[in-house]
């Protein structure tokens, strides 16, 4: 795949937003959902509109006389699915009370390819193996804000899209994991994943999987064995604490990595040397030390971290004028930084075009003295714990 082609895949898949995370939304409402839809030929069903045919509609939900492939139940205070008629395509069912994922109202629905049951209340002992396996067009499915403790097993293969935020999944099972050989964008924030929940080959099988997405769950690790595939990989809100070295070894083509809100207090100084990596998100760790910046990196967050300084020699070993490095903004605001960023950071980083500095953090005061406790003896020196550079000699 060349470069071109990796970047409309991005843009098709997670949205043209993916690299401005800071300045974006303005297209958020239009573009982030089903955008690769919007630029395929249009759909037949645009076309035979006014072919003749039996359609029927479930009576609690709405056909659109001019849209009769989609059949609209949401917000109906429903408490199971209705039956779902041959010729629909598009379920949306989202915002109701369902608990049950039954395998009678999909009996004739093979037609269907999008399923929007979000928002909801399925529970994963409610959820019968048989009942979406059929299937054979579904292309899309959606389940975020339910309450599953399991990825469903006996998914059909053609799926392509699959949405488990926010429900109480703890572990991924070899069993359901297997049928998603064909999933390529696998949404799993805000579960209660763990290390122990997806060890061992679980994810490895998803041989077309090119973003997964993992943030808000309970990993305290990088997770093992992601396949070869993957382009995006989002684990913002966990608890990882360390990066092993030459972890990325298995994911050559990654192009964006969301680390935000972790642990990391160090990572080994080559380990985001990939050929095609271009955003890194780093913002809100411990971070202290600077680490080898990928060439083709364009994007790098290191907000919210612990650096005193960024030395930039360490960032880029060498300069090359016939290939530059590609990185033109970079973020730095609210570490411990004391002084401006050192010029050859425009020498080394040819292409650059904003340093957010912003406002830094404030010196580390003191550890809190408890309620109960007394008052806090007067300090026998007023240097504050945190100013280590300039501790050992008076001279500035
Ligand atoms: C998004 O779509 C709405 C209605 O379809 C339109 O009014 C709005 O201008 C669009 N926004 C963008 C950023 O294209
Ligand atoms: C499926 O189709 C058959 C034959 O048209 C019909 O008898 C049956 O009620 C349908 N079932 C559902 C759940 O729509
Ligand atoms: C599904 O429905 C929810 C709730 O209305 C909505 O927020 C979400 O954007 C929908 N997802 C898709 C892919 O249509
Ligand atoms: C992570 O959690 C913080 C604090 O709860 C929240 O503001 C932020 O949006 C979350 N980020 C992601 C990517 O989930
Ligand atoms: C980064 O990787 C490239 C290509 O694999 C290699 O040529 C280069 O020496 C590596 N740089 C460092 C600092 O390891
Ligand atoms: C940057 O790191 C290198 C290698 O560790 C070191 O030799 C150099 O003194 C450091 N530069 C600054 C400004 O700290």
């Amino acid at each position: 795949m060349d470069l071109p082609n990796r970047w409309l895949l991005l843009a098709l898949l997670v949205g043209v937003n993916v690299l401005c995370q800071d300045y974006d939304d303005a297209y958020e409402s239009n573009y982030s959902e089903n955008d690769a839809e919007v630029l395929l030929p249009p759909p037949l069903e645009y076309m035979d509109i006014y072919a003749p045919y039996p359609l029927g509609c479930a009576p609690e939900c709405f056909c659109p006389p001019s849209y009769p492939y989609a059949m609209y139940c949401n917000n109906r205070k429903l408490r199971a699915i209705p039956a779902i008629p041959r010729h629909i395509r598009h379920l949306y069912i989202q915002s109701n009370d369902i608990e049950a994922l039954a395998a009678e109202p999909f009996a004739n629905a093979t037609s269907l390819t999008d399923i929007n049951l979000s928002h909801n209340s399925l529970k994963s002992p409610l959820v019968d193996r048989k009942a979406l396996a059929k299937l054979k067009s579904l292309l899309h499915l959606h389940l975020d804000y339910n309450q599953l403790e399991e990825v469903p097993p006996s998914l059909p293969k053609t799926l392509h899209r699959l949405s488990l935020g926010f429900n109480k999944i703890s572990k991924l099972s070899v069993d359901a994991m297997q049928g998603l050989a064909g999933v390529a964008v696998l949404d799993l924030c805000n579960n209660r994943l763990t290390d122990a929940g997806i060890k061992g080959k679980v994810l490895s099988g998803m041989k077309s999987l090119m973003q997964i997405s993992m943030c808000g769950n309970r990993l305290k690790s990088m997770p093992s064995e992601l396949p070869a595939s993957l382009i995006l990989l989002s684990l913002d809100n966990n608890s990882i604490s360390s990066i092993p070295e030459g972890y990325f070894k298995k994911t050559p083509n990654l192009l964006s990595l969301r680390m935000s809100y972790n642990k990391l207090k160090a990572v080994p100084y080559k380990v985001f040397n990939l050929s095609s990596l271009t955003e890194l998100n780093l913002g809100h760790n411990q971070l202290s030390r600077a680490f080898y910046v990928p060439r083709a990196l364009q994007h790098l967050y290191l907000n919210d971290n612990e650096f005193l300084n960024l030395n930039v020699s360490l960032m880029c070993s060498s300069l090359d004028q016939d290939n530059p490095n590609l990185l033109t903004y970079i973020r730095i605001d609210n570490n411990r930084l004391k002084r401006a960023i050192d010029y050859y950071i425009y020498a080394c980083f040819p292409r650059i075009q904003t340093i957010f500095y912003g406002e830094q953090k404030a010196e580390k005061k003191p550890p809190p003295t408890t309620k109960k406790g007394p008052p806090p003896p007067k300090k026998a020196s007023p240097r504050l714990k945190g100013d280590k550079e300039n501790n050992d000699g008076d001279a500035e």
